[in-house]
């Protein structure tokens, strides 16, 4: 495969080869192996058309410690704010030999038309688009809850249950998720107020529940979604005390889960709104944790989607510059 758009296009070997790959990668990075040759000479773009802080900074890291030139490109301040369009900008990288790039929108389905388009010759890696999908963000939730359920290396997730809570309407986490969970034989539960539940949601694979408190003991992971306000109408905003109140994750309902169960947030968190600060700060939510293995996931997508070296290759010694 060259390009990752969806997580519709992950078979499950794909995906454990990915997860498996990642957590090579994370040993490597535990042995001080900060930085491993596969990319060297190669050009990578991030182009992000949307705001970010976990995606982008995780991909230049993993970029970095593959040895790839690493390009960032900005929509703000750059000509695309007087005008010029997708196509235009992905001819002007290409002309600089870009091998990959990674790509933020706010509409969805931009990075398909990347991937569908010759305006560019190398990889296309969705960084998420618009409500569509965020691809990366559900395989290092699938890495974060493997090592959270101890399936082990070379097996998938059968039989866990995730309940993913709050604003899925406009969530791409959520899509993406739904989609490789069920591909890694995991149980999905939607829980979201009706108003945020998207038209069609019979045909997703999952169940859906407008009761939280009702899910709470029969889920192994929570994963809790941010009410998107930036994409709404302001006349439909939840309001805080309300939402948090009957969708909000609180001590009160961490207690009710099953002891081995997590709390987890792709971030960014709204402390006060879907989590409290309580929750947010247990040792039982894997919100920072998410991050960390974010860099092991993207330095694996890239290094399957782009490298040529086998992990065989990785230099036993720290190589970190
Ligand atoms: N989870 C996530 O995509 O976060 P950012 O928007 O900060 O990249």
């Amino acid at each position: 495969k060259r390009h990752l758009v969806s997580a519709a296009d992950l078979s499950r070997d794909d995906a454990l080869l990915i997860l498996d790959t990642a957590e090579e990668l994370a040993q490597l990075s535990g042995r001080a192996v900060k930085k491993l040759p596969t990319l060297r000479g190669r050009t990578v773009v991030n182009l992000f058309f949307e705001d970010s802080t976990r995606t982008k900074t995780s991909f230049e890291v993993a970029e970095k410690r593959l040895s790839a030139d690493v390009i960032n490109f900005a929509a703000k301040g750059s000509s695309v704010s007087k005008g010029e369009s997708l196509k235009d900008t992905a001819l002007t990288l290409q002309a600089m030999g870009a091998d990959a790039v990674v790509i933020r929108h706010h509409a969805s389905g931009a990075p398909a038309r990347l991937a569908q388009s010759d305006w560019l010759h190398g990889s296309v890696i969705n960084a998420g688009d618009g409500t569509h999908e965020h691809p990366t963000q559900a395989l290092l939730d699938a890495f974060t809850l493997r090592r959270h359920l101890n399936p082990g290396l070379g097996n998938d997730l059968s039989g866990r249950r995730v309940t993913i809570v709050g604003d899925v309407l406009h969530s791409r986490v959520a899509r993406s998720n739904v989609l490789l969970l069920n591909t890694l034989g995991a149980e999905v539960t939607f829980v979201a107020p009706p108003t945020l539940v998207p038209i069609g949601i019979e045909h997703w694979p999952c169940e859906v529940s407008y009761d939280l408190d009702a899910a709470l003991a029969k889920t192994d992971a929570l994963m809790m979604l941010r009410v998107q306000r930036e994409r709404m109408n302001a006349a439909f905003f939840p309001t805080e005390r309300e939402y948090a109140r009957r969708y909000g994750m609180n001590g009160r309902r961490l207690a009710r889960l099953p002891e081995h169960a997590v709390v987890m947030h792709p971030g960014p968190m709204v402390r006060g709104m879907e989590i409290t600060a309580e929750v947010a700060d247990s040792p039982r939510c894997t919100a920072v944790e998410q991050v960390a293995n974010g860099v092991s996931i993207r330095m694996a997508v890239l290094y399957l989607l782009l490298g040529g070296a086998t992990l065989a290759d990785a230099p036993s010694t720290n190589q970190s510059e």
